[in-house]
């Protein structure tokens, strides 16, 4: 692994184990709605998450629902990508039943002991929690149906390796859907090396095209943008960054 990469997973675990710890700080949206009120981007819909417990919602630190997109069926397994507090894995848990699994992984053990608790709070046996990074996932090869993450491979400091292991997880024919923050235009070399809005969800996140590219070359197919919304009320934008969205993205492993 590259002195980089380590430099910003080390950022990232910080922040995020701080926000574990203190529960309830902002991140990507910070609750099950947008933090902002001037440019709302609702993230759930209420009924989804009306019967979660608050401790759940409240470390809800997403961008999008990339759960709902999925269109989970009863007995699928089921891997979310950076999974936090779990919020999402608890959803898909519901979704695809006790036929069905699901795993969580994140690197961050802060975050892991609260998805953990929040596992034995709700009495849900059919989720995992594991340590480990998306960029070198540790889940079986062609073992997964489905593949969800919510506001996390814009972290990422290698993101085709993250395309990479998710291509190699999922069994054949098997989908994916990302919410994510993405970009229109590129940052500056300068604020690209600011590691606090990197790890705020800012200044990892890529280019669009450039992102669906990665997914192209990891071998996806099927890549669709399905929505692209401003997420300038979402996270810290400032001056002389290109324009930041939120968007949902799905793509498929061919069969
Ligand atoms: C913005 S939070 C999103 C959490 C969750 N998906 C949600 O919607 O609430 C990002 C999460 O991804 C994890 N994470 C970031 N980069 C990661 C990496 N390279 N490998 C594993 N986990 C990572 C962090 O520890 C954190 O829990």
């Amino acid at each position: 692994m590259s002195e980089n990469t380590t430099q910003i997973h080390e950022v990232v675990r910080q922040r995020y184990g701080a926000i574990a710890r203190s529960q309830g700080s902002s991140c990507c949206g910070g609750n099950t709605a947008s933090a902002s009120q001037d440019n709302l981007i609702p993230l759930y819909d209420n009924q989804l998450v009306a019967t979660l417990p608050a401790e759940v919602t409240d470390l809800s630190l997403g961008c999008g629902d990339p759960v709902t997109i999925a269109q989970l069926r009863p007995g699928e397994t089921v891997l979310d990508l950076g999974s936090g507090g779990g919020i999402d894995c608890f959803l898909a848990a519901r979704q695809v039943g006790d036929s069905g699994y699901v795993i969580g992984v994140d690197m961050t053990p802060d975050m892991l002991a609260k998805a953990n608790a929040n596992k034995v709070r709700m009495g849900v046996h059919n989720v995992e929690f594991r340590k480990g990074q998306i960029e070198a996932l540790p889940v079986t090869d062609r073992s997964v149906d489905v593949i969800m993450s919510n506001c996390v491979i814009n972290l990422s400091p290698d993101k085709p390796a993250v395309f990479r292991e998710a291509y190699r997880v999922l069994k054949p024919g098997g989908r994916i859907s990302v919410s994510d923050i993405v970009t229109e235009g590129e940052f500056s070399p300068e604020l690209r090396a600011d590691a606090a809005q990197w790890a705020e969800c800012v200044t990892g996140a890529i280019d669009a095209a450039e992102y669906t590219d990665m997914m192209r070359a990891a071998g996806f197919v099927e890549i669709e943008v399905v929505s692209k919304l401003d997420a300038s009320g979402l996270i810290p934008v400032q001056e002389g960054m290109p324009r930041i969205f939120s968007a949902r993205i799905t793509a498929r492993k061919a069969e």
